[in-house]
């Protein structure tokens, strides 16, 4: 199958997953599995790589990818939420690095036919799942006004979510609102002409984002994965976060920080009555940026931002 994804700062993932032969690696997003092949490489002969993605297009292009590798893989369609599943399943307590690479592969945007895009006229569904429960066309035409000026306020940042809100629902009053040109052209005609003017990217771009976040709960599902991650880490394994959302990157910075820390009683007590003591040692004390080549080569990569840390 042809599944297009330039993966994004190959070289520092490697670094910081520190890949080596025997070493066991979990990639939770496969996606188009330029990273996890390069893994796979820096494993052989006897590492193992556990590939997850929640979309099936990721895992057939996967199995296709690293064939040759077959022996030293394992593939599993799910949300990296469920890792501690997948790794009982192999009878696995442990690994040494965990990577994350947040968001959409370009397949997606491009060829899944899902509307994740404005360019093309496609249902509005969104989902990364398909054997989700919800799309985007349930929460377009079902959410209340105030919730769907909530998605775009917090998901999306969108400066006019009122306005927008506002004209969904009373578009949805007309005709239902099953595409998403359908949903742009909304978007667009609510958006004040002046700002528009003003913005370099389409006026529909963070509804769309929003829209996407919320149907897939991509905040939820990072913090709840953070939240256990230390458990499914050997000492020394290490975790690595690529994010493109300013939001995402939040909670990764968060957790991190949190985890780093240990105690977290005030610092007016005389000793410590939390009992927490740190559990990682960070690698990025700063976000890891793309470089200028990079961006120039892969447009796409401009946004993200890599952390990284090491289970003490
Ligand atoms: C940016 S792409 C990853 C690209 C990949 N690193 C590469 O080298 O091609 C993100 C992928 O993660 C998947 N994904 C996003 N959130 C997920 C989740 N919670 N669980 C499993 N897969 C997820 C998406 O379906 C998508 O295929």
């Amino acid at each position: 199958m042809s599944y297009r994804h330039i993966p994004v700062m190959s070289a520092e993932v490697l670094q910081y997953l520190d890949c080596r032969p025997g070493k066991i690696h979990v990639d939770g997003t496969l996606g188009g599995a330029g990273h996890a092949l390069a893994i796979i490489k820096k494993n052989m002969p006897d590492g193992l790589l556990i590939g997850i993605d929640q979309d099936r297009d990721a895992i057939r292009n996967a199995e296709e990818v690293l064939g040759n590798y077959a022996a030293n893989v394992r593939l599993f369609h799910g949300n990296f939420v469920r890792m501690p599943d997948f790794l009982s399943q192999l009878k696995i307590d442990g690994v040494d690095s965990i990577l994350l690479d947040l968001g959409l592969s370009l397949h997606q945007i491009e060829s899944s036919g899902r509307g994740f895009s404005f360019m093309a006229d496609e249902p509005l569904d969104m989902r990364m799942d398909v054997t989700a429960r919800i799309k985007a066309e349930d929460i377009v035409n079902g959410a209340e006004e105030k919730n769907l000026r909530k998605i775009f306020k917090e998901y999306g940042e969108e400066r006019w979510a009122r306005q927008i809100a506002r004209e969904i629902v009373a578009g949805r009053r007309q005709k239902k609102i099953t595409s998403s040109r359908q949903l742009a052209e909304i978007v667009k005609a609510a958006v004040p002409k002046k700002a528009t003017l003003s913005q370099r990217i389409h006026p529909a771009t963070r509804v769309f984002m929003a829209l996407r976040i919320a149907v897939n709960r991509e905040l939820d599902v990072l913090a709840s994965f953070l939240d256990g991650v230390l458990n499914c880490l050997n000492p020394k394994g290490r975790l690595c976060v690529i994010s493109f959302h300013s939001l995402e990157d939040r909670i990764v910075k968060h957790r991190i920080k949190t985890l780093a820390k240990g105690c977290t009683c005030p610092p007016k007590f005389p000793q410590c009555v939390c009992g927490r003591t740190r559990m990682v040692r960070v690698l990025t004390p700063k976000p890891v940026r793309p470089t200028a080549a990079e961006i120039g080569k892969n447009p796409m990569a401009r946004s993200a931002r890599l952390r990284a840390f090491e289970k003490l």
